[in-house]
């Protein structure tokens, strides 16, 4: 942080888990170039999308009609609307290996030596994610990340999805920090805006150059990527 001799260690970031640290798109990516799944390679990037936009209405959904379940029952109900919609759901090879490789998600290039940076300045790191602790974990150790995080927050244990305010409370229930220490981070950008509602300073990684979610707030920071991260969370 930048007052003048305070510790860096009462400036907290928080991260969103996938798309913002791990890449969401590898699974279905890394399947297509596997032998054997010849023919899925004109199709990844269409799954990869409808995958990942059913999971997340599923979670919103759930989260206002008060049916909260695990995040792995709607990764698989994501992924078999997007089976369909293209008709692959007889291939049950094919939903076995891109689910098997969902916890084992490769992190973007940038993220160890960005995690290391703020370890190094004595920032406190966690990731904050719909995630179950199971998969979260499978992510983590895959990716190698265990010894640059501090806390890893699944909102298993509230029972409910982002962006309820349950979920973003957990921040200040596990660190015990106000909601203008944290630096929250997320590729998400609905999930940002509602991280800024809620009171956190937000940065959203807006990889795809997409347009700003129309919603009553805004990320306070836009960023492509995550390397900048350290120098962001200094500059406060
Ligand atoms: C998460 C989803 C929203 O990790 O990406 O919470």
């Amino acid at each position: 942080m930048g007052k003048k001799g305070a510790p860096n260690g009462d400036y907290n970031l928080r991260f969103d888990a996938y798309g913002t640290l791990f890449d969401v798109a590898a699974a279905a990516r890394n399947v297509a170039q596997e032998p054997g799944h010849d023919d899925f390679a004109a199709h990844w990037p269409k799954l990869a999308e409808i995958w990942r936009a059913k999971q997340l209405q599923y979670t919103w959904l759930r989260a206002i009609t008060d049916t909260h379940t695990d995040f792995w029952r709607v990764t698989q109900d994501g992924l078999d609307f997007a089976l369909e919609a293209l008709g692959l759901q007889g291939d049950g090879a094919l939903r076995t290996r891109l689910l098997q490789l969902y916890w084992e998600l490769q992190a973007f290039d940038e993220v160890p030596a960005m995690l290391a940076s703020l370890k190094s300045k004595g920032f406190k790191t966690a990731i904050l994610s719909n995630g179950s602790p199971d998969m979260l974990d499978g992510a983590v150790r895959s990716a190698g990340l265990n010894e640059s995080l501090d806390a890893v927050l699944s909102v298993q244990s509230v029972g409910v999805f982002k962006p309820d305010r349950r979920v973003y409370d957990m921040v200040g229930a596990h660190f015990g920090c106000a909601k203008d220490q944290v630096l929250f981070v997320s590729s998400n950008g609905w999930d940002a805006a509602a991280a800024s509602g809620y009171g956190f300073t937000t940065a959203w990684v807006n990889r795809a150059g997409d347009p700003v979610d129309r919603l009553p707030w805004a990320a306070q920071h836009m960023l492509q990527d995550l390397t900048d991260i350290p120098t962001l969370a200094g500059a406060r």
